[in-house]
């Protein structure tokens, strides 16, 4: 097909601030592609923020909420068909089948060069193609990476600004030939002269693609969340994991929390969870009763990048992470405030809602938020909707409707959330959603019993996910959709940073398995969870500390009843021994699932895997 030359592109409209020559040749070319009407630059002002979204609000794509109810809010409701990320259509298309693993959709790049050529070539006719440059973490902290996405969708990249470092500053820093990854993103719909546009521009065709040897994304089709803000999945753990891997650092799925004890002793940790377990709410815990003198505080709620660098306080090498992004992007039913108060203080002004309910004085409603529904609202589709829908099964919001906020807008957000240095972790927490066999917490005894408790992780399915209950998926690292590359390769890397970092003195991490989500025989949570894994927490710190006792079993160290600190409730040593217990059959179940895991992964998979599995069986009898 013959392309338009670059030179064909009449509005490129390079501002006087934009130097890098590489970057200006490259938004040239996929304009050539694309064939938008016009380029236009972001700076990533206040000014532009404003602008763009009084644009979609004149065009019906956004609401503006009730100033009295929430300052500077938008409702926005996507398309029915595009509502969450497509997991089935992301690719990373290594050269090589095998390097991309069994987990990860592929096909061959140059193959699928030629598809995404075909769909981009004229997709932005009749649009602006937005130049959005960003810094995934602090702008120059030596943890942090540039990006650089274009995009038709206005939407995007009021999303963007709010969720990364987004603006001018990150042309200056980039300067002349400074590094990017390319990330180009189209909604497809592109608009013939005098089309009216619909209020959600999407594809019915979606395609969500990795090139991990130029490290580049191509993203067609759907305007919602990690499909469309490039820098998160896609960047953050996708391309990052592989460049985490070539460059010897960690890309991880992970939120990082500050713990001060009442001695003032401040410990930073990094937790995996897959989804629907708490992440979010753990994010943002609040101390229980007789814990009022613990601070916890909020670095990231999803990702964390960590290098190894030499402590200055301590000289020894540790590592040190940050949260690459700038906001939060968290589901919104289910939220409220008895079980996430500063969720909720974060979401009172200058917040964007996708596919939440509108009620009539122009507020937002969801699932979970009160305990009585508004009498009527407008639902997710634009439908008036009463709690008798509700009843019927409608749901008034999307199960997987967002919220995009600014990290500062998190009342417990941490002083340190913004250092370019990052912070140091002490521990590292992987947990799933398991109703039997997995403890409340078990201590790794060394990095590589870490790595197999993590490789090793499984969840239950919920009924709002999948529709099925209670069927355990493997989900190591909770990585399966966002490792860039095969996930047996990932174990070594995480092996192998351990033994390097041990060789050289350096101080490691914990690393913790912990299960909120122990049933009882009447099929009732035991834990209560919520701000009460506070004593879960500081019972892990103080194995840190080395206050903290522990008693050792087959699979790692656990607490006593005893060594936990109980102040303020009653939950008692009958209840604790439900959720700490160790049942014989149930592990010699769990491994045999754990060999089908293994099954799977065979390709690459560290040997040191199968010999750990081979010692706790061992241990089992
Ligand atoms: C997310 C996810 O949206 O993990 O953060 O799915
Ligand atoms: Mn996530």
């Amino acid at each position: 097909m013959n392309q338009p030359t670059a030179s064909a592109i009449k509005h490129l409209n390079v501002p006087e601030f934009v130097k890098h020559a590489k970057l200006i040749e490259w938004v040239s070319e996929i304009a050539a592609l694309t064939q938008p009407d016009q380029v236009y630059w972001c700076d990533g002002s206040q000014e532009e923020y404003d602008r763009l979204c009084q644009q979609m609000v004149d065009a019906g794509t956004m609401k503006r909420l009730n100033p009295a109810k929430r300052k500077n809010s938008f409702w926005a409701c996507s398309d029915p068909s595009d509502v969450a990320r497509v997991e089935d259509r992301t690719f990373i298309c290594w050269a090589k089948k095998e390097d991309a693993g069994p987990t990860n959709n592929w096909i061959d790049p140059i193959e699928m060069r030629q598809t995404m050529d075909g769909l981009m070539s004229g997709a932005m006719r009749g649009r602006t193609m937005y130049v959005v440059p960003y810094s995934m973490g602090p702008i120059g902290s030596p943890i942090a990476h540039i990006g650089v996405e274009v995009t038709d969708s206005s939407f995007v990249v009021v999303n963007m600004r709010i969720m990364t470092r987004m603006g001018k500053d990150v042309y200056t820093y980039l300067g002349q030939d400074g590094e990017f990854v390319p990330c180009v993103h189209s909604v497809g719909k592109p608009l013939e002269p005098g089309e009216k546009d619909v209020l959600w521009p999407c594809n019915s065709t979606k395609y969500i693609v990795h090139y991990p040897e130029t490290r580049e994304i191509w993203s067609f089709g759907s305007g919602y969340g990690g499909n469309a803000l490039l820098g998160k999945k896609c960047f953050a753990l996708r391309i990052a994991s592989i460049m985490g891997r070539d460059q010897g650092w960690l890309a991880e799925h992970m939120l990082i929390l500050g713990v001060t004890s009442p001695e003032g002793k401040k410990y930073h940790v990094a937790a995996a969870f897959p989804s629907a377990c708490g992440k979010t709410n753990f994010a943002m815990l609040i101390p229980p009763a007789g814990f009022e003198s613990w601070k916890v505080t909020t670095i990231g709620d999803d990702i964390a990048w960590i290098k190894p660098r030499i402590d200055p306080k301590t000289g020894k090498t540790r590592l040190f992470a940050i949260n690459p992004e700038a906001g939060l992007f968290g589901v919104a039913p289910g939220t409220n405030t008895l079980t996430n108060p500063n969720c909720m203080a974060s979401l009172d002004s200058d917040v964007i809602f996708t596919n939440v309910g509108l009620t009539d004085d122009g507020d937002v409603w969801w699932e979970g938020m009160t305990k009585e529904p508004p009498a009527h609202l407008t639902d997710w589709q634009g439908n008036s909707w009463t709690p008798a829908d509700g009843l019927a099964g409608n749901k008034a919001a999307h199960p997987n409707a967002r919220f995009t906020v600014a990290a500062t807008n998190n009342p417990a957000v941490d002083p340190e959330w913004d250092n370019p240095e990052g912070v140091a972790i002490d521990a590292f927490i992987f947990g799933g959603r398991r109703s039997t066999t997995v403890p409340l917490v078990t201590e790794a005894r060394d990095w590589v019993e870490g790595v197999y408790m993590a490789a090793t992780m499984g969840s239950e399915t919920t009924a709002a996910a999948t529709g099925k209950v209670g069927v355990v998926r493997r989900d190591p690292f909770a990585m399966i959709p966002f490792a860039g590359y095969n996930m047996s390769e990932y174990f070594q890397h995480w092996l192998d940073m351990g033994k390097k970092l041990s060789l050289s003195g350096a101080e490691l991490p914990k690393i913790f398995c912990v299960n909120w989500f122990r049933k009882d025989e009447n099929d009732r949570f035991v834990w209560p969870g919520y701000g009460e894994n506070m004593r879960v927490l500081a019972w892990m710190l103080g194995r840190v500390g080395g206050s903290s006792a522990a008693t050792e079993n087959v699979f790692g160290l656990s607490p006593n009843y005893s060594d936990i600190n109980w102040n303020g409730t009653d939950f008692s040593e009958k209840q604790f021994d439900k959720v700490i217990s160790v049942s014989k059959e149930a592990w010699i179940e769990e491994l045999k699932l754990h060999e089908e895991l293994f099954e799977q992964l065979a390709h690459g998979l560290p040997p040191v895997l199968r010999e750990t599995k081979a010692k706790l069986e061992k241990l089992l009898g």
